[in-house]
């Protein structure tokens, strides 16, 4: 049975145990970018009994898990999971970037008359969710994750020492956290602009398909962010660390 309570943090329980993070969503609890809560605190700011909560993420941990979310990343070596998070995240992002904001304009012109105000603010959200998400998974795939790779090489197989651009890997980790809090604020503001992504009683085939395509949407960033920051940014700066004590 799994070992935890209410001083374990929400972002050790989500590493660890891929199947507790639905619970995390169903409570409103964020688990990608301000995970560090423990339990208490966590379920506190959100008028949940914490005994609840942690019935709920045991019996979650009990229940099998299914896929890839089978994959305890927390075990793997950075370079895998860097790898994984491109191939998966960053190309879901780039997929369903512009085929959310085709939707988007198809809906606004069909529905503006009616649910202009809320789809225009939408959109804005989006767009700029949009534009800033696309020059991070730049950002983290020509600088961050490259220099990611060869500390964990480096560490590995020795040879000759990766250089640091930046001083250290935490100066650009931040600048991702920081983005990353961002699109978090992003999402949230999207679901409450929806009520939640609820559809108007006159929606059309295209309107569901924007708000499940924003949903899909919300879900892989969460767990995208979450990897990022609760375990390959962490894991990279902790093989820093170990190479510049080697160093000396
Ligand atoms: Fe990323
Ligand atoms: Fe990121």
């Amino acid at each position: 049975m799994a070992e935890f309570n209410e001083k374990t943090t929400v972002r050790d329980l989500a590493a660890k145990y891929s199947q507790v993070r639905p619970v995390f969503e169903r409570y409103g609890i964020d688990y990608c970018c301000g995970g560090l809560h423990d339990l208490e605190t966590a379920a506190a700011e959100k008028g949940v009994g914490v005994e609840m909560l942690i019935e709920a993420l045991g019996d979650a941990i009990k229940s099998p898990v299914s896929g890839q979310a089978q994959r305890d990343w927390s075990k793997s070596n950075v370079t895998d999971l860097a790898d994984h998070i491109e191939k998966r995240h960053h190309t879901f992002m780039k997929e369903q970037l512009p085929r959310l904001a085709g939707l988007m304009a198809t809906v606004l012109e069909a529905h503006g008359a009616r649910h202009g105000d809320m789809l225009k603010s939408l959109k804005g959200v989006f767009e700029s969710l949009r534009s800033e998400i696309e020059q991070h998974l730049m950002k983290e795939e020509q600088i961050l994750f490259p220099y990611i790779r060869r500390i964990d090489e480096y560490a590995i197989e020795g040879g000759d020492a990766p250089e640091a651009h930046c001083g250290t890997v935490q100066n650009p980790i931040r600048q991702m956290e920081y983005e990353h809090d961002n699109a978090g604020r992003a999402l949230a503001k999207m679901r409450e602009l929806t009520s939640n992504y609820t559809l108007p009683g006159d929606a059309c085939n295209t309107f569901r398909a924007l708000y499940d395509g924003l949903k899909a949407l919300e879900g892989d960033l969460h767990e995208h962010i979450h990897l990022e920051n609760n375990i390959l940014f962490p894991k990279a700066v902790e093989t820093e660390k170990k190479l510049t004590r080697k160093d000396e």
